[in-house]
């Protein structure tokens, strides 16, 4: 990224002449300032489509997810569709949540499909892989459907699920705990037309059956499958993968396939699995339609210890430092996207594989879950909220490399957008980036320059420095979205905005921001982070200024001619 002195800017907004924002609702007052930092959008240079599934989401049979999240049963007292909850429903739709990827997760390679299907009341009751899993919240039942799953979220809920949605499925299937067969069979039971094989006569029989053929383009091939998905070396995985997908029956569907890819920065995964497969053929590229990626953002260390697991920090209590360090850790995205797709593009010349990144996210330590049988869920504040901002701003800025990403996960677990138990629901910090960011799906990313002061804190003993303002521009039509992350804690970003190559008309703001970054939405004060909207000057031609709110994620919607 750009680094330009404070000097620079100031004499580079003086001389355009550069017009100031008007005030905002919550009293960003309009300022006399030159502006510190300095935007520039360069219309003409594009990067690609944003593929609209990079707004993507990740639901799995873990803790609160399905059970008491996303499945409340057609019986319950809260309002529900066929047993699915409807005020997510409702806020799923709003955000046109493209993709939605299940039932895992770890849980995924010791899921038997075949369980959640046929009358709900002759469904196997099984263990859920997360059974025994150290992080269950102090007060946890040692039973109930979080621990034994009785199956009444199956297949053909799932795809309701999706439909009532308006999203796509990405179903996961277990290469760990069952064989390829059976992967065939789901996929027969899945996307074969009616009147043609047993699996759609089952399909069809319900409950919330359907005749018509679901039509899944996305099949996950295992989970983790380097750990909690069978444990291999990457080149017995390449070989499993050929295994399962050698001769998939397609049903008029174009089937994409999605490989197991690596943990963080575990390049060995990737070679590993691309070399393997070059050796049998590059041709077996063109099969491959996304290679995994997780990457979660957690509080390493810090001085305490470098077991990740006692050292996750706390989604609630946090001080300067681990704010940064979180922000810190989620944003090597950046260069682990880069990294990855280097290697990959040594074996797959021509890039026909794309990343698909399928987990991502904060991970705190438990303590903030709304109820204890969310296993691994968590609170999500405004430093959740910056940490999607500038993540999803890192997808867009790669919209030739990323063809989906799935935030982990949607409700009740991780950074989740929602949070619910029993009849009470609310939307996080996070959620409202999703909003924001909606006119990004399907747009043309284009370039964008950012420079402005970086941010300088003490981490532990040393002192520790982080960029000062990020983001990512696109274009659609004569609408031009910027957003912007500024990360800084206390202090605003004044940013002279250029936009190259086009005129700008006008513009308008989306904000989200709060005077603590602590603050987050609750059962109790569901309405405490929301964002606002704010009229932008602009002059009738050259650069405006805008001032970008201390820890806030802004939308900068441009009309450009
Ligand atoms: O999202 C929680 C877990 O994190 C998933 O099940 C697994 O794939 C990852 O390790």
């Amino acid at each position: 990224m750009a680094k330009t002195g404070r000097r620079e800017f100031i004499g580079g907004a003086a001389a355009a002449g550069a017009a100031l924002i008007t005030a905002g609702t919550r009293g960003l007052a309009q300022s006399a300032r030159a502006a510190d930092s300095r935007v520039e959008v360069l219309v003409g240079e594009e990067i690609g489509t944003i593929s609209r599934d990079i707004y993507g989401h990740f639901a799995e049979h873990l803790g609160g997810v399905v059970y008491d999240g996303i499945w409340v049963g057609e019986d319950s007292k809260v309002p529900n569709t066929g047993g699915i909850r409807t005020a997510l429903v409702e806020a799923m739709k709003r955000i046109r949540a493209p993709v939605i990827r299940w039932p895992g997760g770890c849980f995924a390679d010791s899921y038997d499909w075949r369980d959640g299907t046929g009358p709900r009341e002759r469904r196997p009751r099984r263990t859920n892989f997360w059974v025994d899993a150290p992080e269950w919240p102090e007060g946890a039942p040692k039973d109930g459907p979080w621990r034994y799953d009785p199956n009444h979220f199956g297949i053909n809920e799932f795809m309701r699920f999706c439909q009532l949605s308006g999203a796509e499925a990405y179903l996961a299937a277990n290469l760990r705990g069952l064989g390829a067969q059976e992967f065939y069979e789901w996929v027969e039971y899945v996307n074969s037309p009616p009147g043609t094989t047993t699996g759609a006569e089952r399909r069809a029989a319900g409950p919330l059956g359907s005749r018509d053929p679901y039509k899944v383009r996305f099949w996950g091939v295992g989970n983790e499958s380097w750990g909690c998905g069978g444990n291999f070396t990457p080149e017995e995985y390449a070989a499993e993968y050929r295994r399962f997908t050698a001769a998939v029956p397609r049903y008029g569907v174009d089937l994409k396939f999605i490989a197991s890819g690596a943990n963080v920065d575990d390049f060995n995964w990737t070679r590993g699995f691309f070399s393997k497969t070059a050796e049998k053929g590059a041709f077996l590229f063109g099969g491959i339609y996304g290679w995994g990626l997780h990457h979660y953002a957690w509080n390493l260390g810090l001085g305490r210890t470098n077991d990740w697991f006692a050292a996750k920090g706390d989604a609630l209590k946090f001080n300067e430092a681990e704010y940064y360090e979180l922000l810190r850790e989620g944003d090597r995205m950046e260069s682990l996207i880069n990294q990855h797709w280097a290697i990959m593009g040594q074996y797959d010349r021509q890039h026909r594989v794309k990343l698909v990144v399928d987990e991502w996210g904060a991970w705190y330590k438990k303590g903030s879950e709304v109820h204890p049988t969310h296993l691994l869920g968590q609170q999500n504040t405004m430093r959740d909220a910056v940490l999607a901002g500038l993540t999803l701003d890192t997808f867009n800025r790669h919209a030739d490399k990323v063809a989906m990403a799935n935030v982990a996960q949607l409700i009740n677990c991780l950074h989740s957008l929602f949070l619910a138990h029993e009849d009470k629901f609310v939307l996080t910090p996070t959620y409202h980036v999703f909003e924001m960011f909606v006119p990004h799906m399907g747009a043309k990313a284009v370039r964008a320059l950012f420079s402005a002061p970086e941010v300088r804190y003490a981490r532990v003993d040393k002192p520790a420095e982080f960029w000062g303002l990020s983001g990512s521009a696109s274009v659609n039509g004569g609408q031009l979205t910027l957003t912007v992350t500024n990360p800084h804690m206390t202090e605003a970003r004044e940013a002279e905005v250029a936009v190259r190559g086009a005129r700008v008309a006008s513009a308008r703001a989306r904000v989200l921001s709060e005077r603590d970054v602590h603050a987050h939405n609750s059962f109790v004060s569901p309405r405490e982070v929301e964002p606002r909207d704010e009229e932008v000057r602009t002059p009738g031609a050259g650069p405006f200024v805008y001032r970008f709110a201390p820890a806030s994620v802004t939308r900068l919607s441009i009309t450009v001619a």
